[in-house]
């Protein structure tokens, strides 16, 4: 998942519910709301923002009336035409956030929500180099081992499982044994081999447990379970298209899991900016009230 074909691909299929912080109501966290409505506050009307890594602009999306030059910019053409619908008056520009198509100390105010750390060290080096100086840069990033991380990581491991145990491929043979009778050779093969790649896929799940491979292992046993009342074909089927969503998940959510940051690496990302050029650049945990882990570095900046 590193080219804006891929990421265009994600934004067709979840429209403005690929959001990273809405839940399956639509809803976003209170606290987010409110911390980038202070932010935006604090901006002099008139003022020019830059939202990178922007998606489908969840930071624009709930935001009061207000006298502000409002770009965006995604490697994702799709993500911007959501943008465009979205929001009012937006300017938006495709392109990878570690080489920015506008000028020097262009904005005043730089924003991002889980976006610019997709894009490596660079991209935070090139935001600084396109905001003018005074401006301020506000973004918030991926936490490792936080409230996020820790929903992703278990998705990610049940998923790459799934793919290194070739789990479809022996769940089609074990259909298609099944087909010349359960008592021959090639079935009791089919059979054993299944269990066997069912076993690791079993040892990732538990009582919360959600993501691709849960979809897979429960789906296809209660079709195995319940044999008679399905096609064999449209088993086939469902396994193969499975099979591709897999393959997808691995590659959002391993982008996702690169761009997480240690507390160590954010500690980095600071000294960067500073030799950069910022005058000023800190780091705190971002907290809700409804979740103990943190769920996002919380990094400003001043150039
Ligand atoms: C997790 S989404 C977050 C989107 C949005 N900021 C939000 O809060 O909903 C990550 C975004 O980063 C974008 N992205 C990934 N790699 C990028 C890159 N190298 N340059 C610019 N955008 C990138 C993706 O297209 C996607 O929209």
């Amino acid at each position: 998942m590193n080219s804006g074909q891929d990421w265009s691909d994600y934004w067709l299929k979840e429209g403005v519910s690929g959001e990273v912080f809405v839940n399956q109501q639509g809803h976003k966290p209170p606290e987010l709301i409110e911390y980038w409505n202070g932010i935006f506050q604090q901006q002099p009307d008139g003022s020019s923002i830059l939202d990178i890594a922007s998606g489908a602009g969840s930071i624009y999306a709930d935001l009061p009336e207000h006298q502000h030059y409002l770009h965006g910019t995604d490697i994702s053409i799709e993500a911007l035409k959501l943008q465009r619908t979205r929001i009012k008056g937006i300017s938006v520009t495709a392109s990878s956030a570690d080489k920015l198509p506008f000028p020097s100390n262009q904005f005043d105010l730089i924003v991002s929500q889980f976006g610019i750390e997709y894009a490596g060290t660079a991209a935070f080096l090139e935001a600084v180099r396109v905001l003018a100086p005074g401006g301020r840069m506000v973004l918030l990033c991926h936490y490792r081992n936080g409230y996020i991380d820790s929903r992703i990581a278990p998705q990610l491991t049940g998923a790459r499982i799934a793919l290194e145990t070739g789990f479809t491929d022996k769940a089609a043979e074990l259909i298609n044994a099944r087909l010349s009778g359960t008592r021959n050779e090639r079935f009791q093969r089919a059979k054993q081999a299944f269990i066997d790649c069912e076993r690791k896929l079993a040892a990732c799940l538990d009582k919360r447990s959600e993501g691709i491979h849960v979809h897979l292992y429960q789906g296809f046993k209660k079709m195995y379970e319940n044999y008679l009342n399905y096609e064999e074909e449209d088993i086939r089927s469902w396994l193969s298209n499975v099979q591709v969503e897999i393959q997808t998940s691995v590659g959002r959510l391993s982008a996702m899991d690169k761009a997480t940051m240690t507390e160590a690496e954010i500690a980095t990302i600071c000294q960067a900016l500073l030799q950069a050029g910022c005058q000023k650049a800190t780091f705190e945990s971002f907290i809700t009230s409804r979740h103990e882990l943190p769920f996002a570095w919380s990094l400003s900046a001043v150039k």
